[in-house]
């Protein structure tokens, strides 16, 4: 009764001043549902808070919405870490779509609430949700009749409306990573492709693909995660193996983070480091034995996906999680999947907290110096180990370099500047932000004073060290510049 006059006169305040909104968590969400289920929330945290839908359309004409989520809306700060996630890519697994409607609503009212922990977040993060990249798929899945045992049929609205897997378009950089390992190229190791080629190498009839590619290269994401559905498990790269076998454990050279990446999502979930009947009906729960994760092409290879590709064509680190084995269970489950889901999304949303940030500049003139490499060499345990994956500064010339604790020796390199080396210990504590090291540059044939110590070991110190008349140096240095000009050339403008 108390509750019912409660909602009654909540509704009355806000029908002053706006519509009156309760979010209906035991409910699939359709295409306008889902529009006005953002532009609602985002009314009730309009300073926190912008809806925007990516330039183009699907197949059936839809848009791809996103809300985001900041304390300065519509804007990049430098120094402040973005995020993303993006759900339903496969029109069929729909538990993501919900989930991700209901957490931008969760945090807004939260945020309203006073909560800390989601203030803190707000105020330090700039969030994107994207709860459908498939709204076309969707529909379709929707339409398809339950089968006698309740269940949706398995494929129905999985591809877009051109029958295109979505997740079998991203253009193929790890072919291109594996080949320039085996001729011993070792320097190419990020932004494999550039926006305008990326677009061209994905084909027409998977426009939601295109539009989220020029997305991706449009915010300098850091962190993200593509949410499925049909297991229970964190997936993180590589999907496509080395060899070209359907099934093998394929590291990144991030292989140590992207598992600690994978397990913040696992172990706050409700289910899925916790033993569980696996999906396939096998008996063997393997995901359960190792933590509720994988590897990708651990557990089956898979080629031109989404995952691999931000990874390996801009500095976001994505992984995929698969939210349980009902691919588009009844609505009446919905509040069950949100509750299991609840603390991962939140959790994992803060790992975009973890290992170091900062500003790159010219020790000179104090201006920021964008696509600039940061380079990492791990030197946990007395080892010296080169992470090959380097991370590039973004326009304002701020980097974020995610790394699970240890001892490191960072480079930070830009074309015409001496290499900045500091030799550092990360410990994380996420919700203090991530350790802010600043690199200041000092251009090449300028007088060096008074630098700071690099705080590395003797051993460590004398390394690739590298002056500005050295040959080898400059012919590294042309060839970068060149590629940094192309890759800048091309990029789609904010
Ligand atoms: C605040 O939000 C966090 C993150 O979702 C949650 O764990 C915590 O329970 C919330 N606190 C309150 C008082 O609701
Ligand atoms: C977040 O920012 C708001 C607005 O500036 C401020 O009122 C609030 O105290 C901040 N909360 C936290 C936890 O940082
Ligand atoms: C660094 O090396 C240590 C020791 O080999 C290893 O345990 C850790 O996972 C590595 N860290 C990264 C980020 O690769
Ligand atoms: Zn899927």
């Amino acid at each position: 009764m108390w509750n019912s006059c409660h909602l009654f006169c909540l509704c009355l305040i806000s029908a002053i001043t706006q519509t009156c909104f309760s979010y209906e968590l035991a409910k699939h969400h359709d295409y306008d549902d889902l529009k006005r289920t953002l532009k609602d929330v985002s009314a009730k945290c309009e300073d926190i808070s912008r809806v925007y839908s990516l330039p183009g359309e699907t197949v059936e004409k839809r848009k791809l919405w996103v809300i985001e989520l900041s304390d300065n809306p519509g804007k990049h700060e430098p120094g402040k870490p973005e995020f993303k996630y993006v759900g339903n890519m496969h029109g069929n697994e729909v538990v993501s779509r919900e989930v991700l409607l209901k957490l931008a609503d969760y945090l807004c009212d939260q945020y309203n609430q006073g909560n800390h922990t989601v203030q803190w977040i707000i105020n330090n993060t700039r969030i994107h949700i994207m709860p459908s990249m498939n709204p076309d798929g969707w529909e379709a899945a929707n339409n398809s009749p339950r089968e006698t045992d309740g269940k949706k049929n398995w494929l129905r609205g999985r591809s877009n409306a051109r029958g295109v897997d979505l997740n079998r378009v991203f253009p193929d950089l790890d072919a291109i990573l594996y080949r320039d390992e085996v001729d011993g190229e070792t320097q190419h190791n990020n932004h494999l492709e550039k926006l305008a080629l990326a677009v061209q190498d994905t084909p027409t009839e998977a426009p939601e693909a295109q539009m989220v590619i020029q997305w991706l290269f449009q915010y300098p994401f850091v962190l993200s995660a593509n949410l499925h559905g049909g297991d229970l498990v964190a997936n993180y790269p590589f999907d496509s193996t080395r060899s070209g076998k359907q099934r093998e454990y394929t590291a990144s050279p991030d292989d140590a983070t992207f598992r600690y990446l994978a397990e913040m999502y696992a172990l706050p979930h409700g289910l899925m480091a916790k033993k569980h009947k696996p999906c396939d009906m096998s008996g063997d729960d393997k995901f359960y034995k190792q933590g509720g994760i994988t590897n990708g092409g651990g557990w089956y290879s898979v080629t031109k996906g989404m995952q691999d590709f931000n990874y390996l064509a801009t500095n976001c680190f994505e992984i995929t999680l698969e939210l349980g084995c009902d691919k588009f269970p009844p609505a009446a489950d919905l509040p069950m999947y949100w509750e299991q889901n609840k603390d991962a999304l939140v959790n994992y949303i803060l790992q975009s907290h973890v290992g170091i940030k900062g500003m790159v500049v010219d020790r000179v003139s104090d201006t920021p110096i964008s696509g600039a490499t940061v380079k990492v060499y791990n030197m946990t345990d007395g080892k010296y180990q080169y992470i090959n994956h380097d991370i590039t500064s973004a326009k304002g010339g701020d980097y974020y370099r995610l790394l699970i604790d240890g001892q490191y020796r960072v480079d930070v390199q830009a074309p015409g500047y001496r290499t900045a080396t500091k030799c550092l210990v990360v410990e994380n504590d996420v919700m203090n932000g991530a350790q802010v090291v600043h690199f200041e540059l000092s251009p090449l044939g300028e007088k060096v004073e008074g630098i700071e110590d690099s705080g590395c070991p003797d051993h460590v110190n004398g390394i690739e060290e590298i002056e500005g008349d050295d040959e080898e140096y400059e012919s590294l240095l042309k060839d970068l510049l060149g590629r940094l000009r192309e890759y800048f050339s091309t990029e789609y403008q904010d």
